[in-house]
């Protein structure tokens, strides 16, 4: 199978699926153009459906052993991909990654105690801390006038002089799309360390950063293995969210025992047969889907840069250099969130309200380019044709 844009132009009809994007939420009827979720309309790797179609054959489907292979395979990935060399015992399989950051929370810290989250910022980040009864201390990002977003070191260094001791980070940050450099995620370790704080980075996104940025593991920085526990997976990169599987990775063994203690306590187990199938093939056999997905989404982030500055040149999105997801600032066009979303509404455009990431997403939305090139033209427009209605 090749991999090419031919490959990623194709459109797959996701409807019927059970499928949060497509069947679910805010989409209402077969006019709406769904680019909200985090999910790619991209057809699978091949070896990927072909391990889960050969687990499938055997007619016994009971319970699994755990088989080394499978966490070297996450190493190996990573070794390969990202420079990094991780050893099977510095890692815990987990169900998915928002597990990891509400076991984080509640290990990490205790009922009432702040957590520093620096939003806008992946929903479930806020969500993670308020629903285990602890406080969120926000150390919001600073935006420039390009819309490049900032770490506010003062910020977070107040959060910790206040008393937290557990930071939630996004490294690529979802969703103003940016790669962090080494300075800063350097200085982050650095603040955790002095007040000793957990550090827990969830680089679901690491493997979509655009050139001339690269990715960098917060577990690569200097001190990491006193404070960093980093959350991954193959569910974006792969497209297999659906699957269930992510992975905690720490050097320091003492934080990597507690969340697969907390884990234990829960009864949180792992390893469902078809993920484990789909999952190993991710990371051994689709390097070709990889590359050749991420060779896509370059173009889809260029068709953005150039078309959303023509077609609605008051909006400022975010430079996009990572994820598959864009930040727009829409403030210039629609006085409330309200009327941006009812406006998207009435042109059959389904978006991230940009309030899902908190209070200082008002007035901005969060666009999935992750499609076929056309339906990014289709949304591009419609998106244009909601904020310049009259
Ligand atoms: C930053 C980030 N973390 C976690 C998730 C969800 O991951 P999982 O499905 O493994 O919980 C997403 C999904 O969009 C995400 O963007």
């Amino acid at each position: 199978m090749k991999y090419d844009r031919a490959y990623f132009d194709t459109h797959v009809n996701r409807k019927g699926t059970r499928s949060v994007k497509w069947d679910a939420g805010p989409v209402t009827c077969d006019e709406d153009l769904p680019m909200w979720v985090a999910d790619w309309d991209f057809a699978c790797a091949e070896p990927i459906l072909e391990a889960v179609r050969e687990r499938a054959e055997h007619p016994c489907l009971g319970y699994n052993c755990s088989d080394p292979a499978d966490e070297q395979s996450f190493c190996d990935y990573w070794q390969r991909h990202h420079r990094l060399t991780i050893a099977p015992k510095q890692t815990f399989m987990m169900p998915c990654v928002v597990t990891g950051l509400k076991l984080a929370v509640r290990v990490f810290t205790a009922p009432g105690d702040g957590v520093v989250i620096m939003p806008p910022v992946y929903g479930p980040f806020r969500n993670s801390v308020v629903i285990n009864g602890r406080t969120p201390y926000e150390a919001p990002l600073s935006r420039d006038e390009a819309g490049r977003y900032h770490l506010d070191f003062a910020a977070v260094e107040a959060m910790l002089q206040k008393g937290a001791r557990c930071i939630l980070f996004c490294n690529p940050h979802n969703p103003v799309s940016r790669a962090w450099s080494r300075e800063e995620l350097q200085r982050l370790v650095d603040l955790a360390n002095q007040y000793s704080a957990v550090l827990v980075s969830d680089e679901i996104h690491a493997d979509f950063v655009y050139q001339p940025a690269i990715f960098h593991s917060m577990l690569s920085m200097d001190g990491a293995e006193k404070c960093v526990v980093t959350f991954a997976a193959a569910s974006k990169t792969f497209n297999v969210p659906g699957i269930q599987q992510a992975m905690a990775i720490s050097f320091n063994e003492e934080l990597l025992q507690k969340i697969a203690h907390e884990a234990d306590c829960a009864g949180v187990t792992s390893g469902n047969t078809f993920a484990l199938a789909a999952t190993q093939a991710a990371y051994t056999a689709c390097d070709d889907w990889r590359s050749g997905m991420l060779a896509y989404l370059e173009e889809s982030r260029q068709i953005i840069m150039r078309e959303l500055p023509r077609l609605l040149p008051r909006a400022v999105v975010s430079p996009i250099e990572a994820t598959a997801l864009c930040w727009i600032d829409l403030r210039a066009y629609a006085p409330t969130m309200d009327e941006i979303m009812a406006r998207l509404k009435r042109h059959h455009l389904v978006l991230n309200n940009g309030t899902f990431f908190g209070e200082l997403g008002n007035g901005f939305v969060r666009m999935n380019f992750a499609c076929p090139h056309d339906r990014l033209h289709e949304g591009l427009r419609r998106l244009a044709a909601a904020m310049t209605e009259e």
